[in-house]
Protein backbone atom coordinates (compact mmCIF):
# COMPACT_ATOMS: atom_id res chain seq x y z
CA UNK A 1 0.00 0.00 0.00
CA UNK A 2 1.17 3.36 -0.44
CA UNK A 3 -0.10 6.71 -0.65
CA UNK A 4 0.00 9.55 -3.44
CA UNK A 5 -1.39 12.53 -4.39
CA UNK A 6 -3.83 12.70 -7.29
CA UNK A 7 -1.37 12.00 -10.38
CA UNK A 8 -1.62 14.56 -13.52
CA UNK A 9 -1.13 13.59 -17.07
CA UNK A 10 0.11 17.24 -19.01
CA UNK A 11 0.12 15.26 -22.10
CA UNK A 12 -3.24 13.83 -23.70
CA UNK A 13 -5.08 12.90 -26.79
CA UNK A 14 -8.57 12.95 -26.23
CA UNK A 15 -9.60 13.03 -29.91
CA UNK A 16 -12.78 13.85 -31.19
CA UNK A 17 -16.77 12.33 -31.10
CA UNK A 18 -17.19 9.19 -29.42
CA UNK A 19 -14.20 8.29 -28.78
CA UNK A 20 -13.32 11.35 -26.64
CA UNK A 21 -16.01 10.46 -24.52
CA UNK A 22 -14.52 6.83 -24.43
CA UNK A 23 -10.93 8.26 -23.58
CA UNK A 24 -12.06 11.00 -21.19
CA UNK A 25 -13.64 8.76 -19.11
CA UNK A 26 -10.84 6.66 -18.33
CA UNK A 27 -8.57 9.33 -18.17
CA UNK A 28 -11.28 11.50 -15.35
CA UNK A 29 -10.53 8.17 -13.24
CA UNK A 30 -6.58 8.42 -12.75
CA UNK A 31 -5.73 12.14 -13.04
CA UNK A 32 -6.32 15.13 -11.06
CA UNK A 33 -5.54 17.23 -13.92
CA UNK A 34 -4.66 16.60 -17.91
CA UNK A 35 -3.27 18.88 -20.61
CA UNK A 36 -5.09 17.85 -23.81
CA UNK A 37 -3.27 18.29 -27.80
CA UNK A 38 -4.77 19.70 -30.35
CA UNK A 39 -3.89 17.47 -33.11
CA UNK A 40 -7.29 16.52 -34.35
CA UNK A 41 -8.15 15.76 -37.66
CA UNK A 42 -8.98 19.40 -38.62
CA UNK A 43 -6.62 20.66 -35.80
CA UNK A 44 -7.26 23.44 -33.62
CA UNK A 45 -5.65 26.51 -34.65
CA UNK A 46 -8.22 29.37 -33.86
CA UNK A 47 -10.84 30.48 -31.41
CA UNK A 48 -14.01 28.74 -33.68
CA UNK A 49 -12.63 25.18 -33.73
CA UNK A 50 -11.31 25.37 -29.67
CA UNK A 51 -14.64 26.68 -28.47
CA UNK A 52 -16.42 24.09 -30.05
CA UNK A 53 -13.77 21.51 -29.32
CA UNK A 54 -13.38 23.32 -25.62
CA UNK A 55 -17.23 23.49 -24.76
CA UNK A 56 -17.60 19.65 -25.94
CA UNK A 57 -14.90 18.48 -23.61
CA UNK A 58 -15.61 20.44 -20.78
CA UNK A 59 -19.49 19.38 -21.46
CA UNK A 60 -18.66 15.73 -20.87
CA UNK A 61 -15.74 15.78 -17.87
CA UNK A 62 -16.81 14.68 -14.62
CA UNK A 63 -13.70 15.16 -12.14
CA UNK A 64 -10.37 16.08 -14.45
CA UNK A 65 -9.13 19.89 -14.45
CA UNK A 66 -9.07 20.15 -18.31
CA UNK A 67 -6.07 22.25 -19.71
CA UNK A 68 -6.62 22.91 -23.44
CA UNK A 69 -3.25 23.92 -25.83
CA UNK A 70 -4.11 25.59 -29.44
CA UNK A 71 -2.28 24.15 -32.51
CA UNK A 72 0.32 26.80 -33.11
CA UNK A 73 1.32 27.46 -36.93
CA UNK A 74 2.37 30.57 -39.12
CA UNK A 75 -1.62 30.78 -40.46
CA UNK A 76 -2.41 31.72 -36.94
CA UNK A 77 -3.95 34.92 -35.93
CA UNK A 78 -2.60 37.06 -33.78
CA UNK A 79 -6.27 39.05 -33.02
CA UNK A 80 -7.26 35.49 -32.68
CA UNK A 81 -4.69 34.14 -30.05
CA UNK A 82 -5.11 37.75 -28.23
CA UNK A 83 -8.91 36.98 -28.18
CA UNK A 84 -8.70 33.28 -26.90
CA UNK A 85 -5.95 34.87 -24.11
CA UNK A 86 -7.87 37.31 -22.86
CA UNK A 87 -10.96 34.26 -22.41
CA UNK A 88 -8.69 32.34 -20.92
CA UNK A 89 -9.53 29.14 -23.61
CA UNK A 90 -5.92 28.01 -23.64
CA UNK A 91 -3.33 27.10 -21.27
CA UNK A 92 -0.45 26.66 -23.48
CA UNK A 93 0.50 26.28 -27.41
CA UNK A 94 1.83 23.40 -28.98
CA UNK A 95 4.29 23.43 -31.62
CA UNK A 96 4.53 20.28 -34.26
CA UNK A 97 6.84 20.44 -36.93
CA UNK A 98 5.28 19.47 -40.32
CA UNK A 99 4.85 15.77 -40.52
CA UNK A 100 6.32 15.18 -37.70
CA UNK A 101 3.29 12.85 -36.27
CA UNK A 102 0.13 12.24 -36.55
CA UNK A 103 -2.22 15.43 -37.88
CA UNK A 104 0.70 17.39 -38.17
CA UNK A 105 0.03 18.40 -42.24
CA UNK A 106 -0.33 21.63 -40.24
CA UNK A 107 2.47 22.11 -38.44
CA UNK A 108 5.66 24.50 -39.21
CA UNK A 109 8.70 24.10 -41.77
CA UNK A 110 10.67 27.08 -40.54
CA UNK A 111 10.66 27.97 -37.20
CA UNK A 112 11.97 31.29 -37.97
CA UNK A 113 9.27 32.43 -39.02
CA UNK A 114 7.33 31.72 -35.62
CA UNK A 115 9.40 34.23 -34.25
CA UNK A 116 6.49 36.65 -33.51
CA UNK A 117 4.17 34.13 -31.93
CA UNK A 118 6.63 32.94 -29.89
CA UNK A 119 7.38 36.64 -28.47
CA UNK A 120 3.54 36.83 -28.26
CA UNK A 121 3.99 33.79 -25.90
CA UNK A 122 6.85 34.60 -24.06
CA UNK A 123 5.51 38.21 -23.17
CA UNK A 124 2.11 36.32 -21.66
CA UNK A 125 4.05 33.76 -19.74
CA UNK A 126 1.69 31.50 -21.99
CA UNK A 127 3.82 27.79 -22.04
CA UNK A 128 5.07 26.45 -25.32
CA UNK A 129 4.63 22.66 -25.83
CA UNK A 130 7.19 21.34 -28.35
CA UNK A 131 6.93 18.09 -30.21
CA UNK A 132 10.87 17.84 -30.44
CA UNK A 133 11.71 16.25 -34.27
CA UNK A 134 13.43 18.04 -36.71
CA UNK A 135 11.84 15.83 -39.72
CA UNK A 136 13.37 16.42 -42.89
CA UNK A 137 13.34 13.88 -46.13
CA UNK A 138 15.67 10.96 -45.92
CA UNK A 139 16.99 11.79 -42.51
CA UNK A 140 17.19 9.26 -40.15
CA UNK A 141 14.45 9.03 -37.42
CA UNK A 142 16.47 7.59 -34.54
CA UNK A 143 18.63 11.58 -35.17
CA UNK A 144 14.97 13.88 -35.04
CA UNK A 145 15.16 14.75 -31.71
CA UNK A 146 18.69 15.06 -31.27
CA UNK A 147 19.25 17.17 -34.60
CA UNK A 148 15.63 19.59 -33.51
CA UNK A 149 18.04 19.85 -30.04
CA UNK A 150 20.77 21.09 -32.25
CA UNK A 151 19.10 23.13 -35.08
CA UNK A 152 16.05 24.29 -33.54
CA UNK A 153 15.81 24.46 -29.83
CA UNK A 154 18.90 26.01 -29.39
CA UNK A 155 17.58 28.96 -31.65
CA UNK A 156 14.09 29.07 -29.88
CA UNK A 157 16.30 29.06 -26.63
CA UNK A 158 19.11 31.41 -27.75
CA UNK A 159 16.43 34.16 -29.33
CA UNK A 160 13.28 33.92 -26.31
CA UNK A 161 15.25 33.70 -23.18
CA UNK A 162 12.35 34.26 -21.20
CA UNK A 163 9.56 31.79 -23.07
CA UNK A 164 8.81 29.31 -20.96
CA UNK A 165 9.12 26.11 -22.80
CA UNK A 166 8.00 22.10 -22.30
CA UNK A 167 9.91 19.37 -24.22
CA UNK A 168 7.36 16.49 -24.95
CA UNK A 169 7.77 13.29 -24.47
CA UNK A 170 11.75 13.13 -24.48
CA UNK A 171 13.34 10.05 -26.08
CA UNK A 172 17.39 10.41 -25.21
CA UNK A 173 20.38 10.64 -23.15
CA UNK A 174 20.87 14.32 -25.71
CA UNK A 175 17.33 15.89 -24.17
CA UNK A 176 17.77 14.88 -20.82
CA UNK A 177 21.25 16.66 -20.82
CA UNK A 178 20.02 19.51 -22.81
CA UNK A 179 16.59 20.45 -20.30
CA UNK A 180 19.10 20.06 -17.31
CA UNK A 181 21.42 22.67 -19.12
CA UNK A 182 19.05 25.41 -20.28
CA UNK A 183 17.06 27.57 -17.86
CA UNK A 184 12.63 28.24 -18.32
CA UNK A 185 12.90 24.54 -20.47
CA UNK A 186 11.60 20.97 -18.83
CA UNK A 187 10.36 17.90 -20.17
CA UNK A 188 7.85 15.45 -19.81
CA UNK A 189 8.58 11.94 -20.46
CA UNK A 190 5.91 8.71 -21.18
CA UNK A 191 5.18 5.50 -19.67
CA UNK A 192 6.40 3.65 -22.94
CA UNK A 193 10.08 5.61 -23.00
CA UNK A 194 10.45 5.24 -19.76
CA UNK A 195 9.90 1.15 -19.91
CA UNK A 196 10.79 0.62 -23.25
CA UNK A 197 13.55 0.13 -26.16
CA UNK A 198 14.46 -0.94 -29.47
CA UNK A 199 15.15 -4.57 -28.09
CA UNK A 200 11.82 -4.42 -26.60
CA UNK A 201 10.21 -2.96 -29.89
CA UNK A 202 11.47 -4.83 -32.85
CA UNK A 203 14.97 -6.70 -31.37
CA UNK A 204 12.01 -9.85 -31.78
CA UNK A 205 8.49 -9.69 -33.26
CA UNK A 206 7.84 -6.09 -34.55
CA UNK A 207 5.04 -4.78 -32.12
CA UNK A 208 3.38 -2.09 -33.74
CA UNK A 209 1.43 -1.28 -30.27
CA UNK A 210 4.50 0.19 -29.43
CA UNK A 211 4.94 2.37 -32.64
CA UNK A 212 4.91 5.92 -31.62
CA UNK A 213 6.29 9.36 -32.43
CA UNK A 214 9.16 9.97 -31.49
CA UNK A 215 10.23 6.42 -32.02
CA UNK A 216 11.20 4.49 -28.39
CA UNK A 217 14.96 4.26 -28.81
CA UNK A 218 17.68 1.93 -27.43
CA UNK A 219 18.21 1.02 -23.64
CA UNK A 220 21.11 3.52 -23.44
CA UNK A 221 19.00 6.53 -23.90
CA UNK A 222 15.88 4.27 -22.00
CA UNK A 223 18.51 4.51 -18.93
CA UNK A 224 18.86 7.66 -18.82
CA UNK A 225 15.35 8.24 -19.21
CA UNK A 226 15.04 5.65 -16.22
CA UNK A 227 17.46 7.70 -13.99
CA UNK A 228 16.31 11.39 -14.18
CA UNK A 229 12.31 10.40 -13.77
CA UNK A 230 13.21 7.71 -11.04
CA UNK A 231 15.48 10.77 -9.21
CA UNK A 232 12.61 13.44 -9.23
CA UNK A 233 14.44 15.81 -10.88
CA UNK A 234 12.15 19.09 -11.27
CA UNK A 235 12.60 19.29 -14.61
CA UNK A 236 11.02 16.64 -15.56
CA UNK A 237 7.59 15.17 -14.95
CA UNK A 238 4.86 12.77 -16.18
CA UNK A 239 2.72 13.33 -19.61
CA UNK A 240 2.04 9.98 -21.36
CA UNK A 241 1.73 10.79 -24.56
CA UNK A 242 -1.55 8.41 -24.18
CA UNK A 243 -2.34 8.22 -27.94
CA UNK A 244 -5.32 6.41 -29.09
CA UNK A 245 -5.88 4.42 -32.55
CA UNK A 246 -8.12 1.70 -33.89
CA UNK A 247 -6.79 -1.86 -33.68
CA UNK A 248 -7.36 -2.13 -36.98
CA UNK A 249 -5.31 1.00 -37.86
CA UNK A 250 -2.56 -0.32 -35.37
CA UNK A 251 -2.40 -3.83 -36.99
CA UNK A 252 -1.88 -2.35 -40.64
CA UNK A 253 0.18 -2.29 -43.62
CA UNK A 254 0.99 1.49 -42.55
CA UNK A 255 0.43 1.63 -38.98
CA UNK A 256 -0.48 4.88 -37.20
CA UNK A 257 1.86 6.03 -34.70
CA UNK A 258 0.72 6.43 -30.82
CA UNK A 259 0.56 4.53 -27.66
CA UNK A 260 -2.55 4.62 -26.14
CA UNK A 261 -1.30 4.02 -22.01
CA UNK A 262 -4.14 5.51 -19.75
CA UNK A 263 -5.50 2.61 -18.59
CA UNK A 264 -2.40 1.44 -17.01
CA UNK A 265 0.20 4.18 -17.22
CA UNK A 266 -0.56 5.15 -13.42
CA UNK A 267 0.36 1.58 -12.36
CA UNK A 268 3.18 1.29 -14.79
CA UNK A 269 4.81 4.38 -12.82
CA UNK A 270 4.09 3.57 -9.34
CA UNK A 271 5.30 0.04 -10.15
CA UNK A 272 8.78 1.41 -11.89
CA UNK A 273 9.68 3.64 -9.02
CA UNK A 274 8.41 0.69 -6.73
CA UNK A 275 10.64 -1.96 -7.60
CA UNK A 276 13.58 1.05 -7.36
CA UNK A 277 12.87 1.87 -4.71
CA UNK A 278 11.84 5.42 -5.14
CA UNK A 279 8.35 5.89 -4.25
CA UNK A 280 9.27 8.79 -2.24
CA UNK A 281 9.81 10.42 -5.41
CA UNK A 282 6.36 9.59 -7.29
CA UNK A 283 4.57 12.83 -5.66
CA UNK A 284 7.63 14.88 -7.51
CA UNK A 285 6.93 13.23 -11.04
CA UNK A 286 3.03 12.61 -11.10
CA UNK A 287 2.37 15.73 -9.76
CA UNK A 288 4.47 18.49 -8.33
CA UNK A 289 7.28 18.53 -10.98
CA UNK A 290 4.43 19.81 -13.29
CA UNK A 291 2.41 21.82 -11.44
CA UNK A 292 5.59 24.01 -10.65
CA UNK A 293 6.85 24.55 -14.35
CA UNK A 294 3.31 25.58 -15.09
CA UNK A 295 2.47 27.34 -12.05
CA UNK A 296 -0.62 25.45 -10.98
CA UNK A 297 -2.13 24.98 -7.49
CA UNK A 298 -2.97 20.93 -6.86
CA UNK A 299 -5.53 18.86 -4.85
CA UNK A 300 -2.73 17.81 -2.19
CA UNK A 301 -5.46 15.14 -0.59
CA UNK A 302 -3.61 11.69 -0.56
CA UNK A 303 -5.12 8.57 -2.10
CA UNK A 304 -4.03 5.12 -1.09
CA UNK A 305 -3.37 2.33 -4.07
CA UNK A 306 -2.58 -1.38 -3.95
CA UNK A 307 -0.35 -3.38 -5.34
CA UNK A 308 -2.32 -6.44 -6.73
CA UNK A 309 0.45 -9.26 -8.12
CA UNK A 310 -0.01 -11.55 -11.40
CA UNK A 311 -2.79 -9.06 -12.38
CA UNK A 312 -4.93 -10.61 -15.14
CA UNK A 313 -4.50 -7.19 -17.60
CA UNK A 314 -6.95 -6.15 -20.28
CA UNK A 315 -5.12 -6.19 -23.24
CA UNK A 316 -7.96 -4.72 -25.57
CA UNK A 317 -11.05 -2.17 -24.58
CA UNK A 318 -13.32 -2.84 -26.82
CA UNK A 319 -14.74 0.32 -28.96
CA UNK A 320 -17.88 0.09 -31.47
CA UNK A 321 -17.25 -2.43 -33.78
CA UNK A 322 -13.09 -2.36 -32.96
CA UNK A 323 -10.76 -2.23 -29.98
CA UNK A 324 -8.24 -0.04 -28.64
CA UNK A 325 -4.73 -1.53 -27.41
CA UNK A 326 -3.98 -0.39 -24.01
CA UNK A 327 -0.39 -0.58 -23.19
CA UNK A 328 0.83 -2.47 -19.86
CA UNK A 329 4.76 -3.78 -18.80
CA UNK A 330 4.55 -5.32 -15.96
CA UNK A 331 2.71 -8.05 -14.06
CA UNK A 332 1.94 -6.52 -10.86
CA UNK A 333 -1.22 -3.97 -11.20
CA UNK A 334 -1.77 -0.91 -9.20
CA UNK A 335 -5.20 0.50 -8.08
CA UNK A 336 -6.29 3.33 -5.91
CA UNK A 337 -8.46 1.79 -3.29
O1 LIG B 1 3.08 8.60 -31.45
C1 LIG B 1 2.49 9.68 -31.39
N1 LIG B 1 1.15 9.75 -31.56
N2 LIG B 1 3.19 10.79 -31.20
C2 LIG B 1 2.65 12.00 -31.29
O2 LIG B 1 3.35 12.96 -31.14
C3 LIG B 1 1.21 12.15 -31.62
C4 LIG B 1 0.44 10.94 -31.29
C5 LIG B 1 -0.93 10.91 -31.91
O3 LIG B 1 -1.62 11.93 -31.88
O4 LIG B 1 -1.33 9.85 -32.40
ZN1 LIG C 1 1.31 13.69 -28.25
Amino acid sequence: MLKIFKPCDFHVHLREGSLSQFVLKENNKHFQKILVMPNLENPLTNAELLLKYRNKILKMNKSSEVLFTIYLNNNCSMRDLNYMRKNNLFFAAKLYPLNATTNSGSGVSDIKKMAKYFSFLEGHNIPLCIHGEHVHENDDPYEREKKFLDLELSWIIKNFKSLKITLEHITTKDSVSFVKSNKNISATITTHHLLENTHTFLGGNLRPELFCKPIIKSSIHQEALQKVALSGSSKFFFGSDSAPHLKSRKYAPACCAGVYSTKYSISNIIELFWINKKTSNLNKFLTLNGCKHYGLKYDNKSYKYKRIKNFKFQKYSKFQNDHLINYNYFKNFWTEV
